[in-house]
C-alpha cells in the first residue's frame, strides 16, 4: 500500500457564498464533486489505498476557482466543466500525470 493512506485524497471545495461572492458553488461544484465520486465508485477505484473524494469547505483560493486538491502531492487544480474533471480522473488519478492546463500553483 501507499504510504498513505489514500492514494489520492482529494478536497473538493463545494462552499456556497451567500451575497454574491465568488464561490466555487457558482460552478455546480456540489454536482461536479458527486459526478466525480460516482466515477470513482464505477471504476472501482475507492477506497484505502486508492481513491477518496471529500466535500470540502472554502480552502481560501475562491478567486481561482473553482478548485480542488488532491493529496499527498497537494496538487490544485481548478475546473470549470465536466470534461475537466474527467480530465483530471483520467490523468491524473488514473493515468499519475499532472494536468497541467488545469494546475494552479
Ligand atoms: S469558495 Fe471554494 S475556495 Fe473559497
Amino acid at each position: 500500500m501507499h504510504p498513505s493512506y489514500y492514494r489520492y485524497h482529494i478536497f473538493f471545495c463545494t462552499n456556497k457564498r451567500s451575497g454574491g461572492g465568488s464561490c466555487c458553488q457558482q460552478y455546480q461544484a456540489e454536482e461536479m464533486r458527486d459526478y466525480l465520486k460516482k466515477r470513482t465508485k464505477q471504476l472501482d477505484i475507492i477506497g484505502p489505498g486508492k481513491v477518496r473524494v471529500n466535500i470540502a469547505g472554502c480552502m481560501d483560493r475562491c478567486k481561482q476557482g473553482p478548485v480542488l486538491v488532491i493529496y499527498p502531492e497537494a496538487i490544485w487544480y481548478t475546473w470549470k466543466t465536466k470534461a475537466d474533471i474527467d480530465e483530471i480522473l483520467n490523468t491524473h488519478l488514473l493515468g499519475q500525470q499532472i494536468v497541467t492546463r488545469l494546475q494552479i500553483l
